[in-house]
């Protein structure tokens, strides 16, 4: 049993809350769009967002050797929070009107991508410790 609510506090509430953080972070700057009259600067996002993404690929080249310089514990890290706000930049930048069953796919694709990026995170730090 204790390890249950050890599992529950150290793994499962904190991922929840991590995605959580993730979907209200997107609808709270969405929000902050609208109020400030900036909604324009939201088709601009996708552009940081894009280069966030490519820049959190340098663990994987690291990992695969094909860059030798970084620490690899550091690069994992630089990878999952320029990941994690490369995504909410994107998820800003789609703005949730979209009318078409493609936008909402894509959405829900990098969605998912998060969640499963958020699940290894946790899984690696359990099988570690
Ligand atoms: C759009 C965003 C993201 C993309 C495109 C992405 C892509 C990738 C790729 C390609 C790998 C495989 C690396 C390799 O073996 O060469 C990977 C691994 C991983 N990612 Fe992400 N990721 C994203 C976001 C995230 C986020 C937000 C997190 C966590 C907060 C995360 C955590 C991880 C972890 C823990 C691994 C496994 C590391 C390992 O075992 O070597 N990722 N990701």
């Amino acid at each position: 049993m204790p390890l249950r609510s050890n599992l529950f506090a150290r793994e499962v509430i904190p991922f929840c809350l991590q995605l959580a953080v993730f979907v209200i972070g997107a609808l709270a700057i969405e929000a902050l769009l609208h109020g400030l009259n900036g909604v324009w600067l939201g088709r601009y996002l996708g552009i940081p967002g894009v280069l966030l993404i490519i820049g959190s690929s340098g663990y994987s080249l690291r990992k695969r050797r094909i860059i030798t310089f970084g620490n690899p514990v550091r690069l994992l890290r630089l990878h999952e929070y320029l990941g994690w706000a490369g995504s909410l930049l994107i998820l800003v930048h789609t703005g949730v009107h979209f009318n078409a069953a493609l936008g909402w796919l894509a959405v829900l694709a990098m969605l998912v991508n998060i969640a499963s990026g958020l699940s290894g995170k946790f899984l690696l730090h359990r099988a570690r410790s």
